[in-house]
This record gives structure tokens, sequence and C-alpha cells, in this order.
């Protein structure tokens, strides 16, 4: 196991009922609240209503900033932290998916600098603090809620790039499972395809003697393996939504990181496919994974195994490592298959038009990943074994 340092700030109410305490949580920071969602969807179930009904009645003066899109772009950043500017506002109200989140978290780092906040991502400033944030979370998924990473998409140079800084962590997050039901069908699948890439990610390393790590992320993946079809059969079963939430934060609230070099390398090769494509992400990770693990099963045979004997249950037979890994990583594409995921890139339209400049851009800062470092012919390999 390495040296490691874990901090998570970020205080987590979950349950029914915790929307209502929006307000009060709100209030407890500041006394000027923006309020940024997305497309529609908290207005058409009520959320919407519902979290403004908890704002007024603690007399909170409250901007609005709708229209925040998957894969959420620099231009509604730069008009939230303009509106942060104009009104004081001391607070950022994130209700919804990771877009959402992501972007409130932007906004509320970029209230706090007088440059342009995409100079966070380009590396020309560091992040100088932020105002209050605050989340309610409506889709299960990135982890967002509980994490420090944002990811934001640059229209004008095709770039999506993550950030990772601790001022990112939201102060509290309302993880109510109830705000789930109404996710589509196909995001629930893409959010769960997100979640288990998560896991995966810091599951599949070459760091020695983590067992406890192992087996956190194993309880993760076999408990997201054995929910998803309840979630799918029922999308208001609560004790699945809130089992499936509270999976989703756990993947990536950096825990299961602790201790290990997490890999991530399949996590930057699909954000130049949602970047140049507007995929939804769990889609493209659906896609690249089995891939990736196909391209790097030689690195990393015995963890594999395991993987497919744990995660999986499937039987040794008395086969190899790499006979059984191979059967896991079958095993998962299948599955995503079989949840309704795509698992190749003609079936969500994308040809190899723009593979070498996707492998271009997605190493122009180095190699790829720790499991095996993947330079821009490696990417380009994968892309195509992705058709
Ligand atoms: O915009 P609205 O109308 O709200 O609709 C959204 C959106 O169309 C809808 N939705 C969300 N909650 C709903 C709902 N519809 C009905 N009922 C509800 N309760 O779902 C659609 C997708 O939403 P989005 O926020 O885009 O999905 P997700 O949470 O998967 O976020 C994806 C973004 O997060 C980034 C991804 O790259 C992508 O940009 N990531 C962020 C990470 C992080 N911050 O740590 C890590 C991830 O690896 C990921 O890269
Ligand atoms: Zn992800």
């Amino acid at each position: 196991m390495q040296n490691f340092e874990f901090h998570n700030p970020t205080r987590i109410l979950f349950g029914k009922g915790t929307t209502e305490r929006v307000g009060e949580v709100c209030a407890a920071l500041g006394k000027r609240v923006l309020f940024v969602y997305g497309g529609g969807s908290i207005k058409k179930n009520g959320l919407y209503d519902r979290v403004l009904q908890s704002l007024k009645k603690e007399n909170l003066e409250v901007i609005e900033l709708s229209g925040i899109k998957p894969n959420p772009t620099l231009d509604k950043v730069r008009e939230g932290v303009a509106l942060c500017q104009q009104h004081q506002i001391e607070v950022v109200l994130a209700v919804g998916g990771g877009s959402v989140l992501d972007s409130a978290k932007i906004i509320a780092a970029g209230a706090r600098y007088d440059g342009d906040p995409w100079d966070f991502f380009s590396g020309k400033a560091e992040v100088p603090g932020r105002i209050h944030l605050v989340t309610v979370l409506t889709l299960a998924a990135t982890g967002s809620e509980m994490n420090h990473n944002a990811v934001i998409t640059n229209e004008e140079t095709k770039e999506k790039l993550g950030l990772s800084h601790p001022h990112l962590f939201p102060d509290v997050s309302i993880l109510d499972p109830e705000n789930t039901f109404t996710v589509p069908r196909e995001h629930t699948v893409y959010g769960i395809v997100d979640m288990m890439a998560h896991v995966f990610e810091q599951y599949f390393h070459k760091t020695p003697e983590t067992p406890l790590q192992d087996r956190l992320s194993e309880g993760i993946m076999k408990t997201i393996i054995e929910y998803t079809p309840k979630v799918l059969a029922n999308p208001t079963d609560y004790d699945a939504r809130a089992t499936i939430m509270w999976c989703g934060t756990l993947a990536l609230n950096h825990l299961i990181e602790a201790g290990v070099e997490g890999d991530w390398s399949s996590h930057d090769i699909e954000h130049e496919l949602s970047a140049f494509y507007d995929i939804p992400h769990g889609a493209g990770l659906a896609i690249v994974f089995p891939q990736w693990m196909t391209y790097v099963l030689d690195e990393i045979p015995g963890k594999f195994a395991q993987f497919a004997e744990r995660v999986w249950e499937i039987p040794r037979n008395g086969r190899s490592d790499r006979e059984l890994g191979k059967a896991g990583i079958e095993r998962t594409r299948e599955w995503f298959r079989e949840i309704g995921a795509p698992v190749t890139l003609r079936e969500v339209g994308i040809d190899e038009r723009y593979f070498e400049l996707m492998a271009d851009k997605a190493t122009k800062r180095g190699s790829l990943g720790s499991v095996k470092k993947l330079t821009k012919e490696d990417v380009l390999a994968i892309l195509k074994m992705c058709l």
C-alpha cells in the first residue's frame, strides 16, 4: 500500500425528506443564493417548486441560472460567474446531475477570481477559493456530490477537461433518493456504468498489497450488479434507488483510491469522445472500458482473475489467470449490453474520422494511465478496438 492523505469535508444529508432542509442549509451559509439547474427535469417533477419554497421560507434572495446541458459548457459557467458578481451571491446551490454540480463548482470558484474560469483548466491559474456551495443531487452517477472534481467542455476549442482541487468539495450535499425516481431508464443506465467505471479506475492498478481497498471496491461493484435489475424493473423502489445512489457517491469520493495509484485512462479517452460527439459520458465508458481492459490484461492478469472470481463469481475451472481474467472482461461487456448500454462506437454513430485527432489531444500532456502508460499509438489502437 502507498502512503496517503485522505480528507473529505463534504457534509452529506441522506434520505427521505432531506430536500426540504435545503433552505435551512443555505441560510446557515448566506443570504443571496444562485440557484443553478439543468434543462427542465426539475420543473417537470416538482423539485423546482419544493426547493424554491424551502428557500423562500428562510427569506433568501434567489437568482436563477437554468439551462446547464449534459457535458456542461464553459459559456454557462461564465454566465454564472457574472451573476455571482452582479448580485453579490454568497451561496451557489446546484440542483441536478453531475453536469449541474460540476458547473456550480466552477461558478463558485470563478466568483472568487478576476480572470476567466477556463484558466483553472488550462493551468494558467490555480483555484483561489470559492464561495459557499450546496448541492441537491438528482442523478446517481458521477460522485461529484462528495468529491473535488469538475469536468467542463470548452466548445470553441473542443476540449473537455477535468480539474481536481481541494476547494471544489461541496460544503453540503443533499442526497434524497426520491429525487432520482424520475431519471429516465437510459440515464439510470449511464449513471450505473459511470459508477462501475469509477470503481474500475481505482481497482485495476499495480500497487501491491491493497486487500481492504480491493474488498471495498468489490463490495461496491457487487452491490451495483445486484441492485441494477431492481432499479430498472421498478424505478420508484426506494431502497434500490437509495442503494444505487450511495454506491455512486462511494465509488468516487476517493476513499477506495486511498493508498493505491488509480489509472483513469479510460476516462481520459471517453472525455475525447464526449467532447467531439457530445455522447453521454456513461455510454462512452461502456464502449471504452472493456477494450481498455483487454488491451492491458497482460499487465495485471492476476487482478483480472480476482475480478472475475470475486465480482462475477466465475469459477476457475483450471484456467490460467489470463483466461479467467478474459472471461471476467467478456462478462463485463455482456452485462453492459444486457442493461442497455452501447458497447461499440458504431452503435452511437462514431467512425474513425477523428481518431487521430482525439488520440493526439488525449496524450497532449503526456502518456495516460498507470497500469500501462498509454501513448498516442496505444490510444489509437484502443479506439479502433471500440469500433
Ligand atoms: O438537464 P435536466 O433537464 O435536468 O436533465 C438531465 C440530463 O438531461 C437528466 N436528469 C437528471 N436528473 C434527473 C433527470 N431527468 C429526470 N429526472 C431526474 N431526477 O439527466 C440528463 C443527464 O444529466 P447529467 O447531469 O449530464 O448526467 P451525469 O450526472 O451523468 O453527469 C455527467 C457529467 O459529469 C461529468 C461527465 O463527464 C459529464 O460531463 N463527470 C464528472 C465527474 C466528477 N465531477 O467527479 C466524474 C465523472 O467521471 C464525469 O466525467
Ligand atoms: Zn465517470
